[in-house]
């Protein structure tokens, strides 16, 4: 018989343009308080691509950073994954263009589209190809430019939005490195976040711009409420699917949207959970699918990922979609 084939992540890396957006800037654009914004989101700052950056570019950098961390060669590349809903244009995908910039040679890739969920639905994709066998080395990349899909006029939901991009190197291995991964859609709701135009539904015209219908909308309440039930409920379920129970957890990688959120979905999680959580979204507010990846790969930065650890990762966003894994450090 033959031996079984586990994924498992073994580099990460991740990317952010330089220039910094505080909520004072914000207080200059809309009618909006630093104080409101922090209390509200736990947002502080934000990072904003330069005209000359763009989403494959970020995931570049990130999957370059990866990559040597994981001691891996472009050329190793089998697979790329790139999830994003901001891609640099609607085809080529995002992943042929990072595919020819790091001369990936062997791989085959294509960009996955589920909004801020979209980093786990890309990595279960990925850890499927790798546990079949016929990929032994792939690159998942979430990556963002939503600086070009914000209304920068609507304090509703401009003050909540960021650039980035965060990356990993997923590898077949003896031992299981993605210990779980469940994912899940209800497209009943797909009206409470949306970037209505520009699809063939409602392609670009002078009305579609001019009523801002090429950027972010949502519907920030009651989005919130759903968010913190299914976030909770898909952490629980990653955790037991694992064989685990939330005191095994030795760090959790949420999708950082909102502080609050967070806070919710860990008290319900249980006694203690909360101080398991690795943190960024002050510096970079809601990178979509960037938002994991970035805050995994900063939380390897700092010393606060060990070989052994179990990571739980959850993410929310339009769709509605969402995904939770249990991840082993190997
Ligand atoms: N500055 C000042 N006031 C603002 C504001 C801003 N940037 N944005 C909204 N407000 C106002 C609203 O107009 C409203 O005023 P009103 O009561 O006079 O109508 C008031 O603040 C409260 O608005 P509300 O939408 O209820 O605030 P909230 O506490 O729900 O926070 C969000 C708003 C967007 C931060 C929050 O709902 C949220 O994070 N939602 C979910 C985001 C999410 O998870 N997305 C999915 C993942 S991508």
């Amino acid at each position: 018989m033959s031996q079984k084939i586990y994924a498992a992540i073994a580099g990460v890396g991740h990317y952010a343009p330089e220039k910094v957006m505080t909520n004072a800037d914000l207080e200059k654009m809309v009618d909006t308080s630093d104080e409101w914004i922090r209390t509200r989101t736990g947002i502080r700052e934000r990072r904003i691509a330069a005209a000359n950056e763009t989403t494959s570019s970020m995931g570049l950098a990130a999957a370059r950073m990866a990559l040597e961390r994981a001691g891996t060669a472009p050329a190793d590349v089998e697979a790329i994954y790139v999830a994003t809903c901001t891609p640099d244009m609607i085809f080529p995908s995002t992943a042929c263009l990072i595919q020819a910039a790091l001369g990936a040679s062997r791989a085959y890739g294509f960009d996955i589209s589920s909004a801020c969920a979209g980093f786990m639905m890309a990595l279960d994709a990925a850890a499927g190809a790798i546990e079949s066998g016929r990929v032994k080395t792939a690159l998942v990349i979430g990556a963002e430019k939503l600086s070009v899909v914000t209304d920068w006029t609507s304090r509703n939901t401009c003050v909540l939005f960021g650039d980035g991009a965060g990356a990993v190197v997923l590898k077949a291995s003896d031992r299981p490195g993605i210990r779980s991964s469940l994912l899940g859609v209800d497209g009943n709701q797909a009206d409470f976040l949306s970037i209505p135009a520009g699809g063939c539904k409602m392609p670009a015209s002078e009305e579609t711009i001019r009523n801002h219908l090429h950027a972010i909308h949502m519907a920030g309440r009651e989005t919130f409420k759903i968010a913190v039930n299914t976030m909770m409920e898909a952490a629980q379920e990653a955790i037991s699917r694992a064989g685990l129970t939330v005191e095994d957890i030795d760090l959790m990688v949420p999708h950082q949207a909102n502080m609050r959120i967070v806070e919710a979905v860990a008290k319900r999680l249980g006694e203690g959970v909360m101080e398991k959580v690795f943190l960024n979204l002050d510096r970079y507010g809601n990178t979509s699918a960037a938002s994991i990846p970035l805050a995994l790969s900063e939380a390897f930065a700092a010393g606060k990922v060990k070989s052994g650890d179990k990571i739980l990762m959850v993410a929310f966003g339009g769709g509605l979609s969402w995904g939770g894994s249990v991840v082993e450090w190997l």
